[in-house]
């Protein structure tokens, strides 16, 4: 199907934003940010609604000024198939009516591919922002998405070198796509509410502790790893403090019983609004996440990560020496929490870029045609 560009103003650039679940609001909101400065750009937010407590969503918008969406889709809890179809029915029927120049997706979400496919049925040209990532495990649904997403993609904007790499193994070099390597923008964001982080409250930090989350479904619906993990925040909680704000799937997993395993000094809280998340950063003493972004965030703020899975996409930290990856094992997490404690990492700064991706995004749409 063609379509017909009906813009209020034709010499404006207009950008369909797709974004749905918590880590896409934190990275769309420099973006955002960026674009709304270009005089030449126009932004439309579509929200499939992949992700839609409170605090997994509005929150994001209101302390990170996020322009608020101008589609509301309420598409959840589903399986895979129906909410990333349902998505795409919905996103079509939108891009339709808006036509735009651009659709720019984020990260590896379901919401990531719906956008992806949906606007590349329609020769909408894709921009893929946290391209070129990969775990080499397909049995996550993180993975299936960010690898079809980067084929569907005309710009694929690279957090890394690795990223660029791992993209130019794949064959990028010839197809009908450009790499662009523009450090993170997790990082940008960061950089830009660091100072406004909030103490959250009701919680007691007097001790030293650590920040725990799990949320990948690789954890949370394997009963023995989710067992393994457990076991490794009970008794690292006998030495430390822990605070662990939980995802709702992981709450719903855990299960009333496996709760209330969890030992009295573990602080289990809803899920954090970004502000609160990064004064955890700040004080903590040291990371324990399954999730892609805290990875990163530990290193803006110097604190050494342990990574709650078997591979990670982020492999510079590794490299550097900032994270290990541990799986599982209890044994092997606390065999690595106190290498960490014992032998604390000296940070040196540039792993993500410098603090820039988001005007590099912003500047690559204004600069297409010249
Ligand atoms: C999704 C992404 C993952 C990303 C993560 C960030 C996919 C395949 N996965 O995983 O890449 O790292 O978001 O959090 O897209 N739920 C609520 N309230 C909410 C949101 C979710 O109760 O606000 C429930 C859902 O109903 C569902 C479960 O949590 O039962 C999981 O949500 P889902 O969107 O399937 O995936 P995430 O685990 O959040």
């Amino acid at each position: 199907m063609y379509i017909e560009k009906c813009h209020v103003d034709l010499n404006m650039i207009k950008i369909v934003t797709v974004i749905g679940a918590r880590p896409q609001f934190i990275k769309a909101a420099p973006v955002s940010r960026a674009i709304s400065r270009e005089a030449g750009l126009h932004e439309v937010i579509i929200h499939t609604g992949q992700h839609f407590d409170e605090n997994m969503s509005q929150v994001f918008f209101d302390q990170m000024q996020l322009s608020r969406a101008s589609h509301m889709l309420d598409i959840h809890s589903l399986p895979h198939g129906a909410m990333t179809g349902r998505m795409m029915e919905a996103i079509e029927g939108i891009l339709m009516q808006e036509a735009p120049d651009w659709v720019m997706v984020y990260g590896d979400t379901n919401s990531t591919l719906a956008g992806a496919l949906a606007a590349s049925k329609l020769h909408i040209p894709v921009a893929h922002v946290e391209a070129g990532l990969r775990s080499f495990n397909m049995h996550m649904p993180e993975e299936i998405n960010r690898i079809l997403t980067d084929r569907l993609s005309h710009w694929l904007f690279c957090p890394t070198p690795v990223a660029v790499d791992n993209l130019t193994r794949e064959g990028y070099e010839h197809f009908p796509a450009k790499m662009i390597l523009t450090g993170d923008v997790m990082y940008d964001a960061s950089l830009m509410f660091r100072d406004k982080a909030t103490r959250p409250a009701g919680v007691d930090l007097d001790k030293p502790f650590i920040l725990c989350t799990i949320h990948r479904a690789e954890n949370t619906d394997d009963p023995a790893r989710l067992d393994g993990l457990i076991d490794a925040v009970n008794t690292l909680s006998e030495e430390r403090g822990v605070i662990f704000p939980m995802h709702p799937r992981t709450r719903k997993m855990l299960g009333k019983s496996r709760l209330n395993s969890l030992s009295k000094g573990i602080q289990v809280t809803e899920p954090l609004g970004y502000l609160e998340i990064l004064y955890l950063l700040q004080h903590c003493e040291l990371v324990m996440t399954d999730s892609g972004g805290m990875q990163k965030e530990a290193y803006f703020f110097n604190k050494a990560c342990i990574t709650l899975r078997d591979e990670t996409e982020w492999t510079e930290l590794v490299d550097a020496g900032y994270n290990r990856v541990c799986g599982s094992d209890a044994k092997n997490i606390i065999h690595h929490f106190h290498h960490f404690t014992e032998n604390p990492p000296a940070f040196a700064e540039g792993l993500y870029g410098k603090g820039n991706a988001s005007a590099i995004i912003a500047k690559a749409f204004l600069d297409q045609n010249t």
